[in-house]
């Protein structure tokens, strides 16, 4: 039975989990609208792995409900398993197989045809960027080929729905390029993606909407730029050449948001019109004959973002220190 709403590809409700006395996910509720790309972003421990786990039926919820395709993920778990393709599904990827091979071996135990799977393995072959590798046994792949296959090996039968953990972490930025422009022309076609990440420029990057996680609640969702509209305004910032031309520079930019680096020379501004009173500044800092060592403006980013809402950053580094014990 298809329940949920038809144009949402995903859609949870108040799903709770819980391991002994450590709640994981404290009743969290979002909706993927078919053919579009939701970031579910978090630090370490938010509870990322587990909703993924439960969407894809691997766990059993405490409470709450999640509809996959329509389908109950706890009533109906085969149906769901049959729409979603799962990256790390197949981590026991033969190393001592060709990529070529890996692909038309998982083809044919999802019983598509002889020419179905060729077909098939062929355009992912090309797509993946594995054309050159793709006869050579998977042992010689670097991380980014493995990571790769992995994600070709989930599309085989061409889920119409896909979710991927993290499929950028540990990936150089080459590698990471080639991973988003895969996921956007996976996106182009149709597929809808849950994608986990703690990267705000990833989320940013490739997300239609983002759901921000901490502590197993939702604290925050919305586009990209609404997200980042909510953490303020624009900042310019100045570097000096001289340290002498600090106390001139500062009467100049003055302002009640203003920011001094002494040790580094540079004043920061915010501001709700960035481009224009930037652009003002450095004409008065040229007429007072204050040289400038160089000049930027930031945009907020979804740092800032997530920065504003939990009092702590999302990143890696920071999170392992901050979330102590949760890992
Ligand atoms: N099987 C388990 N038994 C006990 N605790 C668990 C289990 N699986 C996960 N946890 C805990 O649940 C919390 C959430 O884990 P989860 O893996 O969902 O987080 P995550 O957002 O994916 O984090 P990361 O960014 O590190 O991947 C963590 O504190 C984790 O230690
Ligand atoms: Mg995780």
């Amino acid at each position: 039975m298809v329940r949920g709403t038809a144009h949402n590809a995903i859609e949870v409700r108040g799903l709770r989990k819980s391991y002994g006395k450590l709640k994981v996910l404290n009743g969290i509720n979002f909706k993927v609208p078919t053919g579009s790309i939701l970031a579910l972003l978090g630090p370490n421990g938010a509870g990322k792995t587990t909703t993924i786990r439960i969407l894809s039926t691997l766990l059993q919820p405490d409470d709450g409900k999640a509809y996959v395709a329509g389908h109950d993920v706890v009533e109906e778990p085969f149906e769901v398993k049959q729409k979603v393709g799962l990256t790390g599904q197949y981590a026991a990827v033969d190393q001592y197989l060709s990529g070529e091979e890996n692909l038309l071996m998982i083809g044919r135990l999802y019983r598509l045809s002889k020419q179905d799977v060729q077909r098939r393995t062929s355009e992912l072959i090309k797509l993946f960027d594995l054309v050159e590798a793709s006869k050579r046994p998977v042992r010689t792949y670097s991380g980014g080929m493995r990571r790769r296959l992995d994600l070709a090996m989930s599309l085989i039968a061409a889920p119409p729905i896909i979710f991927l953990d993290e499929p950028t972490t540990g990936l150089d930025p080459r590698s990471r390029q080639t991973m988003w422009e895969i996921i956007k022309k996976l996106a182009a076609s149709g597929t809808t993606i849950l994608l986990t990440t703690q990267y705000m420029e990833e989320a940013d990057h490739l997300a239609d909407n983002i759901v921000v996680i901490d502590d197993g609640k939702v604290i925050a969702e919305g586009t990209p730029n609404a997200l980042k509209a909510r953490a303020g305004s624009d900042r310019s910032e100045i570097v000096l050449v001289s340290a002498k031309d600090l106390d001139k520079a500062k009467d100049i930019i003055d302002g009640q948001s203003l920011q001094i680096d002494e040790t580094s020379l540079s004043l920061s501004v915010s501001s709700k019109n960035g481009t224009k009173q930037f652009r003002q500044i450095l004409e008065e800092l040229e007429k007072a004959k204050i040289p400038v060592e160089s000049f930027s403006l930031h945009r907020p980013s979804l740092d800032d973002v997530f920065l504003k809402l939990t009092g702590h950053k999302a990143t890696k580094e920071e999170t392992s220190s901050t979330k102590k014990g949760k890992k």
